[in-house]
């Protein structure tokens, strides 16, 4: 077992840590305090080779390993969580996923535009009525000729306002004995399609989130994913890529906190003496500290589960529920370090509270992996080999 980051790594998560410092981290309590994304970011990530990562050099990617993708997660999210964002629904939940379930033509057409960033990629599964209940959803295709017709809509979409094109799930309209899921890359720029910013958000003020609808959408045959039947899996597999993002992200708010915690408690004085000498604050550390470090190794795990092509849902869902929860938990103990200044987005504490809390919500609640966890381990649910796996990567 080798737990060292290679030199390639190493230079990856600097060039991750660079692009937040420079491009993301400058004007980021404004855009936050005005709920404004930044389209030119998304550009710049582009530019930079970031959307490519982890998709194979053969679709126009950078080639590396699915580690990777989880170390620059972790580098966007430290300086913000819209970043992180982004990767997680265009690289993670879309291009991951077409690469996992595309046939041969469909990724030579879409991922080489993908890896660059000249087209973006979301995931629509959400709707108002289907949430942790997805099977619920009421998206309906109908056949028609060469093509499929939509009618629905989806909520809580990530880049909805910005993206090119959408992984939507839906079901196959008709009577069918049981409830037939499909899968379709939908361009927003075919008739019937519209979308609507949501406002209001807790957090993650500085990404884009809205709703989309579809009215009567052709949508041709040749962009169904997989076969009609696929589209629960294809979805449910979809998650297991974007809860590696949100995953290896959560540790980059964790590192955030203890960035800001770091210069705080060496600054601040009371009773004549630093902070950070306070043993009730060196808990609080401790404990971030530990969340860190058992976060990175249980999202390394599932990096290296990736790269060998192993299934990894349950390993995955593990990753999400704890990171999650120990970034929130991070930034609750980040905010009251800094006392009433945590209280004020005069330092960037209470962002990272905000943020943090809805990666407990968003991919799978923190609710569904407990009880995921709990009826793996007592027999209930268990994980059968895919038929359709990620390409393992050249060791
Ligand atoms: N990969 C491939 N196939 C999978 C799979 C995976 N990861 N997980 C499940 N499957 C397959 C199963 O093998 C099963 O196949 P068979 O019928 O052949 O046996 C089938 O899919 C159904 O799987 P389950 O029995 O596990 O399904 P379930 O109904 O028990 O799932 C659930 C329950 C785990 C709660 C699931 O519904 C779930 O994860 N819900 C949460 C959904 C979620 O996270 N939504 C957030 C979306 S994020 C978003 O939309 C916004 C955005 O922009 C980011």
């Amino acid at each position: 077992m080798d737990f060292a980051l290679t030199a390639e790594h190493e230079l990856i998560r600097e060039m991750a840590y660079k692009f937040g410092m420079q491009e993301i981290l400058p004007g980021i309590q404004e855009r936050d305090r005005e709920a404004r994304s930044d389209r030119q970011i998304l550009e710049k990530m582009g530019q930079a080779g970031i959307l490519g990562v982890s998709i194979p050099a053969k679709y126009g990617g950078s080639g590396t390993d699915y580690i990777s993708l989880g170390l620059v997660c972790e580098e966007l999210e430290r300086a913000d969580t819209s970043a992180r964002v982004v990767m997680s629904v265009h690289s993670g939940l879309h291009s991951l996923t077409l690469l996992q379930w595309g046939t041969e033509e469909q990724k030579m057409r879409w991922l080489p535009k993908l890896a660059t960033g000249e087209k973006v990629g979301a995931f629509a599964l959400t709707e108002p009525n289907a949430g942790s209940d997805a099977v619920n959803l009421r998206t309906t295709a109908r056949k028609d000729g060469d093509s499929y017709i939509l009618n629905g809509e989806k909520t809580w979409i990530s880049l909805a306002d910005y993206a090119d094109q959408f992984l939507v799930i839906a079901k196959l309209a008709g009577d069918h004995p049981k409830p037939v899921f499909v899968a379709f890359i939908v361009d927003r720029n075919l008739p019937g399609f519209s979308s609507r910013p949501l406002k209001g958000k807790l957090g993650v003020r500085a990404g884009n989130t809205g709703q989309i609808f579809f009215e009567e959408l052709r949508v041709p045959a040749d962009c169904l994913l997989g076969e009609e039947g696929d589209g629960f899996k294809i979805a449910m597999s979809a998650l297991d890529h974007g809860r590696y993002t949100v995953a290896s992200g959560a540790v980059g708010i964790i590192t955030a906190c203890l960035d800001a915690c770091d210069s705080y408690c060496k600054d601040r004085k009371v009773q004549g003496e630093e902070i950070g000498r306070k043993q009730l604050v060196q808990q609080m550390i401790s404990n971030m500290v530990a969340g860190r470090d058992i976060g990175r190794l249980l999202y390394y795990q599932v990096g290296w589960m990736k790269n060998v092509g192993l299934r990894h849902t349950r390993e995955v869902s593990m990753a999400k529920w704890q990171n999650c929860a120990n970034a929130f938990k991070a930034a609750n103990d980040a905010v009251e370090i800094h006392g009433a200044y945590g209280y004020s987005d005069e330092f960037p504490v209470e962002r990272y509270f905000r943020n943090s809390r809805g990666a407990m919500i968003y991919e799978g609640t923190h609710e569904i992996h407990t009880i995921v966890q709990a009826e793996y381990e007592l027999g209930y649910r268990c994980d059968k080999p895919l038929s359709k796996t990620l390409p393992p990567v050249e060791p």
